[in-house]
């Protein structure tokens, strides 16, 4: 069996060729590639790698991913996926800021069954348009009709609710009162203090937050924030080896 994920999706490379001569070499010095991952800044081997046998993350995963993004960050999108599940067990809504093409919340949507309980809100956030005067950055797929998009993305799960505008100003139209589950993805240290400050009281016993950025030097500033935010709260995330962070209220 080629129990591997072998990906291409690395950021902050300055010689390409090089790097992936490195990576190739690196693999074929291995005992084995059984359990090798390569892709999202990460190179692994012998692991479990427990996704890939995971039927009903990998159907989902696979009915939805496009991009080459899409494809490399399928831990990441792992590691959501099981907070989300973590979130199935209480009783609250889901949160995603932000959810840009609705691809992650999509595959947790199918992997958690999400239509079938009609009574939990999955509020999904986004501005979904970029213009110069913004500081979050442009996306390629940012534009007028992203937002139409997402919604038609959902349209078979009314209990998902998407809201256009900035976080968190965007509550005012829609939040939820008590969070079983939340994936904070905003890029952006002041949306997401902006983001905790009022939905993280909401959070309930037990729920978990993924925090897409926190690991990553690149968003730094996130860290920088957050740290001591919740630190005043009495709660430390854990750094993820995928660069997410890692909360349990
Ligand atoms: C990396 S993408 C989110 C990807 C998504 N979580 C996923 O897993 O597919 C970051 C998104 O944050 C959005 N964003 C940044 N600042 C925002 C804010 N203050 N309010 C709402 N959305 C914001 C951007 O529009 C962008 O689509």
């Amino acid at each position: 069996m080629k129990h591997q994920y072998l990906s291409s999706l690395f950021f902050g490379l300055s010689d390409v060729p090089k790097f992936f001569a490195g990576i190739n070499q690196a693999l074929a010095s291995l005992k084995s590639t059984t359990g090798a991952f390569t892709g999202d800044n990460l190179f692994t081997y012998s692991r479990n790698l427990s996704f890939l046998t995971d039927d009903e993350f990998m159907s989902a995963y696979k009915a939805h991913v496009t991009t080459d993004v899409e494809k490399g960050i399928i831990w990441r999108i792992a590691v959501v996926a099981w907070a989300a599940r973590n979130g199935m067990r209480l009783q609250g809504d889901f949160v995603e800021c932000a959810c840009y093409k609705g691809i992650t919340a999509r595959i947790v949507c199918d992997y958690v069954n999400f239509g079938a309980d009609p009574d939990r809100n999955y509020y999904l956030y986004d501005l979904f348009e970029h213009d110069a005067s913004m500081p979050h950055h442009n996306m390629p797929e940012h534009g007028k009709t992203l937002f139409d998009e997402v919604k038609g993305r959902f349209a078979h799960l009314p209990n998902v609710v998407v809201t256009q505008g900035r976080v968190p100003d965007s509550f005012a139209q829609a939040a939820p009162d008590r969070i079983a589950f939340m994936h904070l993805d905003l890029n952006n240290a002041d949306a997401e203090i902006g983001a905790l400050e009022v939905l993280f009281d909401r959070m309930v016993p037990g729920a978990i937050m993924v925090l897409d950025d926190y690991g990553w030097l690149g968003y730094r500033a996130q860290k920088l924030a957050e740290d001591p935010w919740l630190e005043k709260r009495g709660y430390r995330v854990l750094e993820l080896p995928t660069g997410q962070g890692l909360l349990v209220k």
